[in-house]
């Protein structure tokens, strides 16, 4: 599979490359990480900040559909767990902007095209969280793809993402047993609890079947990123082992996983099951879902309501380096 798809979609041959570029590829088969200041070809360049930036604006407004219940958490503890899971996605949209940074890009370019709609995020955080179960769900299901897909991109072959990946993978598998715990709470409670958390499956199932995008017949850029390790497993190898490693999970918890096609097959090794409503992503892509509003005003109103403390930040660092350089003078 993966064979084929690398012949694909214009990318250049070997012969067709320059000596630069060659070598530049030989580096990336040895294995070696490419560091910000060395020389890299300019596709590599700019399809690392559009992952790079995407996928830090999706911690950042990732943030959004959890943070909507730390105010109505039911107990202090689970209060205090989700505080500190939200404030972890803060962080990894942190690392992620300073490692796109390094490839010549600002923060403030990149927080421009995010909210002038020119950069998407996950279109996951454009669904809405409904009932408490969905922060179990989210964190079972939601972080649970993010890890999948980013379990792989620890070897990936730019050397600040590679790192940032290390230590959002630790957080991440944190995120996870937050939310399968919560989801055995709710499973194993009364009645409406456990209808509340099979809404929960049913409403997020699909939406996180898609956070691997398209299936790979429908995947642009693939082939061009997976000879440069930007990505390093196909979506729809990624939603296979996702779908392997959750419906038993689901099995455990006596919920159910609503797609009645669902079924293990032997020869493969895996389960057979249902694609997601393909038309449903690209609608919600194209800015039609649920929340798809109501995620880009917060970013926008936050990023503007922020803007007095960004240049008090300023004016003190100025000032600070001002009175600096007349006793580095001396
Ligand atoms: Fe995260
Ligand atoms: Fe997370």
């Amino acid at each position: 599979m993966y064979a084929q798809m690398v012949k694909s979609e214009g990318m250049k041959s070997r012969d067709e490359m320059s000596a630069e570029e060659q070598a530049f590829q030989d580096r990336i088969d040895r294995g070696e990480k490419i560091e910000p200041k060395e020389w890299m070809p300019e596709g590599y360049r700019k399809t690392l900040i559009r992952q790079i930036g995407q996928h830090a604006h999706s911690e950042i407004v990732g943030q959004l559909p959890e943070g909507n219940w730390i105010t109505r958490a039911p107990t202090l503890e689970r209060k205090a767990i989700l505080l500190a899971k939200v404030q972890d996605e803060a962080g990894h949209g942190l690392y992620l902007y300073s490692a796109c940074e390094t490839l010549g890009v600002t923060r403030d370019e990149l927080m421009e095209l995010l909210h002038a709609g020119k950069m998407k995020y996950s279109s996951i955080f454009n669904y809405p969280t409904l009932t408490w179960a969905d922060m179990g769900a989210v964190g079972w299901l939601v972080d649970g793809a993010a890890i999948m897909n980013q379990v792989p991109l620890q070897r990936t072959s730019y050397g600040p993402y590679s790192r940032a990946m290390i230590r959002i993978c630790k957080e991440e598998s944190f995120h996870q047993r937050q939310g399968y715990a919560i989801m055995m709470k709710m499973a194993s409670g009364t009645p409406a609890q456990k209808k509340m958390a099979q809404d929960a499956l049913n409403r997020l199932w699909y939406p996180s079947l898609m956070m691997f995008g398209p299936s790979d017949k429908d995947s642009v850029h693939s082939a061009q990123s997976m000879s440069w390790k930007i990505k390093m497993n196909s979506n729809d190898e990624l939603r296979q082992k996702f779908v392997d490693q959750t419906v038993p999970q689901a099995e455990y918890l006596g919920l159910t996983v609503p797609d009645p096609a669902l079924k293990w097959n032997e020869d493969k090794g895996g389960y057979d099951f249902s694609e997601p409503d393909w038309s449903e992503f690209y609608d919600v892509l194209a800015g039609n879902g649920p929340c798809n509003k109501d995620r880009l005003g917060a970013r926008v109103k936050a990023w503007e309501d922020g803007a007095w403390f960004r240049d008090g930040l300023v004016a003190h660092a100025r000032k600070a380096a001002a009175r600096r350089t007349p006793a580095a003078a001396e």
